[in-house]
């Protein structure tokens, strides 16, 4: 028998307890041994819940007894989550953690910790919820060279795209829908503004590539500025925008972004809607993959945390080769990246179009009926190209006090 404690009784902590329960016999079986709850961490009772016994206030009961080998970390942010998460390493205690937050700041030192002391560190549940992602990195596709990471990796923004796209809401409305079904958070910046998409794509490009990733490097746009307009041109255009959280890897130079980006319906991840996410992920030799399913939610996520739990109780006298070392990966400039841009420009196309040529090059032009302004989209253009040629158009109409470029939307179309 093997014994664990939970840190955090919110929604993925009881989760995991709850699979525990439900799952024992397959829990069991794998893990080679049963699996026994011993503890659960938090500043509130549960009377009448089958955890009640359980319940402890203080850290230090878990720390100080040797009996519990495992630690599950459930309750998000960094403080104190990081201070018992360490503490609990150093005392030679296998963590398991859903917490992307934790993984993406100290995710490095953690792992390091972990190996000196003969423990694991798993964290399969902080990227992409119940899908398999960080395992497939560390265990199937271990002999690629991955070139491409993608994913639609925020339920919350998923939601609220989908919603704009299919039935024509604004934002702001579909937004409002998405928190009063519990998807979004009350203060919902870190899924709107890209925060969380960022530390997700940061830990997938470390376990990509066995760097560590600072991701304050990495260069994140939400989807704040989307609005129902450019959904009626992208519906004309046969396309739709999702959140992206991207790395591309082409031998020492990696280009990594968040960002919404216009993509046709021959995109591998066109069909991901609603809170589900889904990962692209490329490898030299294998080429495409894709991952699939619910990227949030109690159930899903407490799931990846009992695979990591199976693994730790399979690996009790040994830590498993994963993750990264110190070495820090250095991510290009986002100016230097290049890509399509979907523009929304004032006025008619037919006053316009000469100049918007002669700056950008060819584009397919857009028109939507009923306003007035046209969009375009231009071909391959790096950023710093972009944004010198979008200043110059901008120019002209600032002259005339007008805005020239309404919107731009980064997009993947063939
Ligand atoms: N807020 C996150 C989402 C939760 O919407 O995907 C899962 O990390």
């Amino acid at each position: 028998m093997i014994q664990a404690a939970i840190m955090g009784y919110g929604t993925i902590g009881s989760g995991v307890a709850e699979i525990l329960e439900q799952n024992q016999a397959e829990i069991t079986r794998a893990a080679g041994q049963n699996v026994a709850l011993k503890y659960v961490l938090d500043l509130r009772d549960f009377p009448g819940t089958p955890i009640a016994d359980k319940i402890v206030h203080e850290f230090k009961v878990i720390e100080e007894d040797p009996d519990v080998q495992i630690v599950v970390e459930t309750m998000g942010g960094l403080n104190p989550s990081y201070p018992f998460v360490k503490a609990s390493l150093e005392a030679g205690k296998h963590v398991v953690t859903s917490n992307k937050a934790l993984v993406a700041a100290h995710g490095t030192e953690l792992l390091a910790i972990a190996k000196k002391k003969g423990v694991n560190f798993f964290f399969e549940a902080s990227v992409g919820g119940g899908i398999p992602i960080i395992r497939p990195l560390y265990r199937c596709l271990k002999g690629e060279k991955i070139e491409e990471i993608t994913g639609i990796l925020n339920g919350t923004t998923n939601y609220i795209l989908t919603k704009m796209d299919k039935e024509g809401e604004t934002f702001e409305h579909a937004l409002k829908e998405a928190q009063e079904l519990g998807y979004a958070e009350r203060n919902p910046e870190a899924d709107v503004e890209g925060q969380d998409t960022c530390r997700k794509i940061a830990i997938l490009t470390a376990m990509a590539t066995g760097k560590e990733v600072n991701y304050e490097d990495i260069y994140t746009e939400g989807i704040t500025k989307i609005t129902d307009v450019d959904f009626k041109y992208a519906e004309k255009l046969g396309t739709s925008v999702k959140l992206f959280g991207s790395s591309r890897i082409q031998g020492d130079e990696v280009h990594a972004f968040v960002a919404p980006v216009m993509i046709g319906r021959d995109h591998p991840l066109y069909m991901v809607s609603d809170v589900f996410n889904g990962i692209l992920v490329k490898g030299n030799m294998l080429g495409t993959t894709m991952y699939y399913g619910s990227g949030a939610g109690k159930l899903p996520t407490a799931s990846a945390v009992i695979a990591d739990i199976i693994e730790a109780a399979q690996n009790e006298k040994q830590n498993v080769p994963m993750g990264w070392t110190d070495e820090r990966l250095e991510i290009a400039e986002m100016e230097t990246s290049a890509h399509r841009y979907f523009v929304r420009i004032a006025g008619t196309a037919a006053e316009k179009l000469a100049e918007v040529t002669t700056l950008f090059g060819e584009v397919t032009v857009v028109e939507l009926d009923g306003l007035d302004e046209f969009a375009v989209l231009t071909g391959k253009l790096t950023e710093a190209a972009f944004q010198d040629m979008a200043a110059k158009l901008d120019q002209g109409y600032q002259a005339a006090g007008e805005d020239g470029i309404r919107q731009m939307i980064r997009a993947e179309v063939e």
